[in-house]
């Protein structure tokens, strides 16, 4: 018996997502005893102390179920963000809050509108919920190409997801095109923004999105605690929309879905949101620094908004450059397998520390000849 066979043909056909390795695995698997890994933008940056403290204080409690409600963190989100609590949706990383919006709202039959180059769970989400995924090439200027994504919209289309800033690419809308974009839209589609790495723009014509949500009950912001707070491993981000709509996605979230440590450490952080301007700092000078490097050895670097960079060396096979890249201890992200062309060199490299940052560019000197 082929035990594939019983499943759903979207599940036997999607892809597993790939995700940046581990320094471990990458330690192990090549006897290198010092990695860096700049591979899955991470904040390279540790949590803060205080983070660090709160979570052990609720270490105390994990014999005990989590708050299934998040009382406290869903009223201090809501407090910093100017929403009501019942606009909040919590979710197990952000991943699990674009999780949500498919499974809730898009039947077989519908389909969602998502560009082709951008966050790879996408695509997967759509495979593995009744094929219902629709990619859009992204531009030549590797931005969302808008107008082909309103084109793509049809009376079957339940949801439209834009990456601001973008995954990969660390391109991003305007807040003019984006205006131009929902007047597009019919409102009976849903336009979630996922702005995972909102706290690193520094663009002023980036769309401010929170306040759209007034007149807007069709749009939904989704962020995380996993960028620039450092919370990566703790898997918590949360969603903001019209309260009827949060109202019905919450039906559909996992009763205990933020678990204790996330929900303290979450908190700590809105606690401590004052941190959050010296890191956005720290990374723009090194995200400045990484770019005029990679230019300087002959990689074209498209700019960014946010904690990586997008950046090609023509002629050459990004998983080649990253594999030799890796046996010099430095883990990045080769992006062939993104609807390039062969020999587009595509990489992504997040900003480390200093020190890594510094240690990528000497690496890929090497590699690069
Ligand atoms: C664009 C984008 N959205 C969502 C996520 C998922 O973040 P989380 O850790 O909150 O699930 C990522 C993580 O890399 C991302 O790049």
């Amino acid at each position: 018996m082929d035990l594939k066979q019983l499943f759903r043909a979207g599940i036997r056909e999607a892809r597993p997502y790939v995700p940046g390795k581990p320094v471990e695995e990458v330690q192990r698997e090549l006897g290198l005893a010092d990695v860096i890994k700049l591979a899955s933008n991470e904040n390279p940056e540790g949590p803060l102390p205080e983070v660090v403290a709160a979570l052990q204080r609720a270490a105390l409690d994990v014999n005990r179920y989590p708050d299934g409600a998040a009382f406290a963190l869903t009223r201090a989100l809501a407090d910093h963000l100017a929403v009501a609590p019942e606009a909040i949706l919590l979710g197990n990383g952000s991943n699990e809050v674009i999780d949500m919006l498919v499974r809730a709202l898009v039947s077989p039959g519908e389909n969602f509108v998502y560009s082709e180059q951008s966050f790879l769970v996408y695509p997967i989400i759509g495979r593995v919920h009744f094929d219902t995924g629709r990619g859009v090439p992204i531009a030549p200027d590797w931005r969302h190409d808008l107008p082909a994504m309103a084109a793509a919209v049809d009376e079957r289309t339940k949801l439209v997801i834009i990456c601001n800033p973008n995954n990969p690419t660390g391109t991003y809308v305007g807040a003019q095109e984006f205006a131009e974009f929902l007047r597009r839209i019919p409102p009976r589609v849903i336009v979630a923004i996922d702005e995972a790495y909102y706290e690193y723009v520094t663009a002023a014509d980036f769309p401010q999105t929170l306040p759209l949500l007034a007149q807007r009950p069709n749009l939904f912001v989704m962020r995380t605690f996993s960028k620039i707070h450092s919370l990566a491993g703790l898997r918590v981000g949360y969603g903001v929309g019209h309260p009827d709509l949060v109202g019905e996605l919450q039906k559909t979230r996992e009763p205990f879905n933020v678990n204790t440590l996330s929900q303290a450490g979450a908190l700590a952080c809105l606690e401590h949101w004052d941190a959050v301007a010296g890191r956005a700092r720290r990374n723009r000078e090194q995200l400045e620094w990484l770019a005029a490097e990679l230019a300087r050895l002959g990689l074209t670097v498209v700019p960014s908004q946010t904690n990586f960079l997008f950046c090609l060396a023509p002629g050459r096979r990004g998983q080649e450059i990253a594999r030799s890249l890796l046996e010099a201890g430095v883990i990045v992200r080769p992006l062939d397998a993104f609807g390039l062309p062969d020999g587009a060199g595509a990489l992504r490299i997040t900003v480390g520390l200093p020190a890594e940052n510094r240690r990528c560019v000497a690496a890929l000197a090497r590699v690069l000849g």
